[in-house]
């Protein structure tokens, strides 16, 4: 007689990610992978941000200043935000915040608005060194939105993307100053919003220096163990 699978939870069932960390430490990357493979929606704040200057909304008009300087937008104006990007129907089996929140009175917002609803928050850990190579380094497909990184040293602007051909660009705060910046930044709201989550049992920091396909084994792999232990 077979031995039957120890139960696992569904692919399906409700998972609420959160990914945090610091400019360049690979959350958007893993966040697409993260994503897809749970089947849920990857809201990254910085993605509706830039759609929105890209766009000249109302809304990307306010913001595009901070964005270009490496600024932090405002607590309410992100709340409001992403509390009606929650509110759409395909969040309603979980999600995955990538780059949210970001502060303390952003953490705070979400629990109230989730009612108790556990999350799972991983950060991503990269040393500074590393960040500034990597965010020198990357580049932006114009055409299907793929980000990749050049050769060190490389202009890379205006190179073709591999994938469609689309030119690729450099986004606008991965200049040199600005990334210094947005560390600066980082570092200013990170303590306090790492320790809000860092004593919760469905916290855990990675290595975000391995690669890339063992950064996302070992997310999965804590994701899985949170959504067990959730389960019992
Ligand atoms: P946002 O878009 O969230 O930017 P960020 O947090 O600075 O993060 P990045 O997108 O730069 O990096 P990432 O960690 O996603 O790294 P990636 O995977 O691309 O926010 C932008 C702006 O919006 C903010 O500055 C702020 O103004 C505003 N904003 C957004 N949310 C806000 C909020 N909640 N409150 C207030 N303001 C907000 O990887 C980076 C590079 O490394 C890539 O080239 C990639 O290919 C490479 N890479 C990734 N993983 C690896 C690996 N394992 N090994 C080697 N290379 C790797």
């Amino acid at each position: 007689m077979t031995t039957p699978p120890a139960p696992r939870a569904s692919r399906h069932a409700r998972v609420n990610l959160i990914f945090i960390g610091p400019p360049g430490s690979g959350k958007g990357t893993q966040a697409v992978r993260i994503a897809e493979k749970y089947g849920i929606p990857h809201i990254s704040t910085g993605d509706i941000l830039r759609a929105a200057v890209k766009a000249g909304t109302p809304l990307g008009q306010q913001v595009a200043a901070t964005l270009a300087d490496g600024g932090l937008v405002g607590d309410d104006l992100m709340t409001d935000l992403v509390r009606s990007r929650l509110a759409q129907p395909d969040a309603r089996n979980g999600f995955l915040l990538d780059g949210f929140p970001r502060t303390v009175a952003q953490a705070r917002t979400l629990e109230a608005l989730l009612g108790g609803v556990p999350v799972i928050v991983t950060m991503l850990s990269v040393a500074t060194d590393a960040i500034v190579d990597r965010l020198s380094n990357r580049r932006i497909c114009e055409a299907c939105g793929i980000t990749q990184s050049v050769f060190f040293g490389s202009e890379g602007e205006n190179e073709a993307c591999p994938y469609c051909g689309g030119r690729l660009v450099r986004r606008q705060d991965d200049a040199p100053q600005t990334i210094r910046r947005r560390l600066e930044n980082y570092a200013a709201v990170a303590e306090p919003l790492i320790a809000y989550y860092r004593e919760r049992p469905t916290f855990a920091t990675i290595d975000g220096l391995q690669r890339p396909d063992d950064v996302s084994a070992a997310i999965a792999a804590h994701v899985d163990r949170q959504r067990l232990l959730l389960t019992d």
